[in-house]
């Protein structure tokens, strides 16, 4: 019998092995992680006073937002060593250690240095103090998966760095993290809730990714955590895409039957967005939503006949490139739900810019199970490589400027309304 290469088809499934152990440990280090204490006492002389002149109104300019009518999500990346990256490891004692890579034994460090260039404008260039005050006495919370926890990450790096060492903090309380900016009083924080809606999957210290169960029509005990947030971020995928079929309820919670992915992505979306319709309040609450984070798990998709992952890759794909792990059939039903939504959810369509990036997963330079790569892990890439996964700094943090040009846009566009006077 002759082998063929798989179709897309049935390679979408095929996440599978290598990825449900690397989730299995979601979120175990949310409570095994030393937060390190260390802070660069030069930062802190330069930025120390930064924080007590700052009680001015935010200072909006149009660099500071997206020319309107620019798509940011089409464009390359571009070479930038000056500006990039924003933050170094060392700069940042908020990391986990799943995401170090250069620590972990990465040597190239090309992966920090892009920067992401859309074809008609240019990306505000990302500004703590400004976001901070937009945040005053405001709550972001991330809600998601674990690559959605490696945004949140990416967040408080690139806030951190301006707030003096006793202004800030991080908390651990599963399934949240919160950072906190004390002078602000400003969170930013992070939700574990893979499937947005209810799930077995949720208890975010130990839960199992084998034997999941997604209760489609349940966001309630959620929901109940969510109350008082001001700026929400959603992104769920990746554990949807294990097998062609889930194990879910809809209706009663006893009768659990196999939905195909894409019928019970729907019907989840379809709570979720029940859930925004009534629960969010447009005037003060504003939502995003993530699309999905690419893999690359097979070489071959951009290398032909290659037969390895997107373990020792350097540079960017250059040219048009759309993998078979970023499911059509899902991005079409994000479109749908979000379109038929009552309230404006603000879509981040950051797919394909991070398609181009098969150079920043952590490879074998992060966790599994909890523990870093042993030596005879890493030198096995095709079975050990996290292709899922991305390393920091690196491309969540472009994630964040776009994010961040759009809040500022939106908190500009809101003062506007208020008139002159406010
Ligand atoms: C706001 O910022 C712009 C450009 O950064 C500057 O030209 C302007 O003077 C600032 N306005 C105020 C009121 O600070
Ligand atoms: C930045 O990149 C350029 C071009 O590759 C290189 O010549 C230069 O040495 C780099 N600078 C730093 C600081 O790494
Ligand atoms: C701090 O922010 C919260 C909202 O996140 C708000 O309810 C509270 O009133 C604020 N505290 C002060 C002292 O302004
Ligand atoms: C995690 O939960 C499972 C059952 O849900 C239990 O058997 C296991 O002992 C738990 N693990 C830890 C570390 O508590
Ligand atoms: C989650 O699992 C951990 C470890 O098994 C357990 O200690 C904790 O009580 C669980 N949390 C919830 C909310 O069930
Ligand atoms: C659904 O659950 C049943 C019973 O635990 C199991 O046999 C089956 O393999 C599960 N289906 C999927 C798609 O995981
Ligand atoms: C990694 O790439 C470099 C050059 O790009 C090559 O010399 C080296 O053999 C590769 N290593 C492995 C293990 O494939
Ligand atoms: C996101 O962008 C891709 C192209 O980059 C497009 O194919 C897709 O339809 C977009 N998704 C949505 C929901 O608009």
């Amino acid at each position: 019998m002759i082998t063929q290469p798989p179709s897309s088809r049935q390679i979408q499934f095929l996440f599978t092995i290598a990825l449900a152990s690397l989730l299995v440990l979601g979120t175990a280090r949310l409570v095994l992680d030393n937060l390190k204490k260390s802070q660069s006492s030069f930062l802190q002389l330069l930025l120390g006073n930064a924080h007590q002149v700052l009680r001015l109104p935010v200072n909006i300019s149009n660099e500071d937002v997206i020319d309107d009518g620019c798509n940011v999500f089409e464009g390359n990346w571009v070479w930038d060593n000056t500006t990039y990256p924003f933050y170094t490891e060392d700069r940042c004692p908020f990391l986990v250690k799943q995401v170090t890579c250069q620590r972990n034994g990465r040597r190239d460090s090309l992966y920090q240095n892009w920067r992401w260039q859309p074809n008609y404008c240019n990306l505000p260039r990302f500004n703590a103090l400004k976001l901070l005050e937009v945040l005053r006495d405001k709550r972001l919370m991330f809600v998601g998966d674990s690559i959605q926890r490696g945004m949140f990450e990416s967040m408080v790096c690139l806030v951190q760095s301006v707030l003096p060492d006793g202004e800030k903090s991080l908390k651990r309380i599963p399934p949240r993290k919160i950072f906190t900016a004390k002078e602000y009083n400003a969170s930013i924080e992070y939700f574990w809730a893979p499937f947005i809606v209810d799930s077995t999957s949720d208890n975010a210290t130990n839960h199992t990714v084998l034997k999941r169960l997604v209760k489609l029509d349940s966001i309630a005990k959620h929901g109940k955590q969510w109350e008082g947030v001001d700026i929400f971020v959603f992104e769920s995928y990746i554990w949807w895409m294990y097998k062609p079929l889930i194990n879910a309820t809809f209706g009663s919670p006893h009768n659990v039957q196999e939905y195909k992915v894409a019928t019970a992505y729907r019907l989840a979306l379809e709570t979720w967005a029940n859930w925004i319709e009534t629960r969010v309040n447009p005037h003060n609450q504003k939502v995003y939503f993530m699309s999905m984070s690419p893999t690359h798990l097979w070489s071959w998709e951009w290398k032909h006949g290659s037969e390895g992952n997107c373990f020792n890759e350097s540079h960017p794909i250059h040219g048009s490139y759309w993998g078979t792990g970023s499911n059509l059939e899902i991005m079409e039903i994000v479109r749908d739900v979000l379109e038929q939504l009552k309230i404006d959810v603000t879509l981040l369509n950051i797919t394909q810019l991070s398609e181009f990036r098969k150079d920043g997963h952590t490879s074998v330079y992060g966790e599994r199970r909890g523990k870093l790569l042993t030596r005879e892990q890493r030198s096995d890439p095709n079975n050990f490589a996290d292709c899922i996964h991305w390393c920091l700094p690196g491309v969540p943090d472009t994630w964040n400027e776009i994010l961040y040009a759009h809040i500022l846009k939106n908190y500009q566009s809101k003062s506007n309304k208020l008139g002159p006077s406010s």
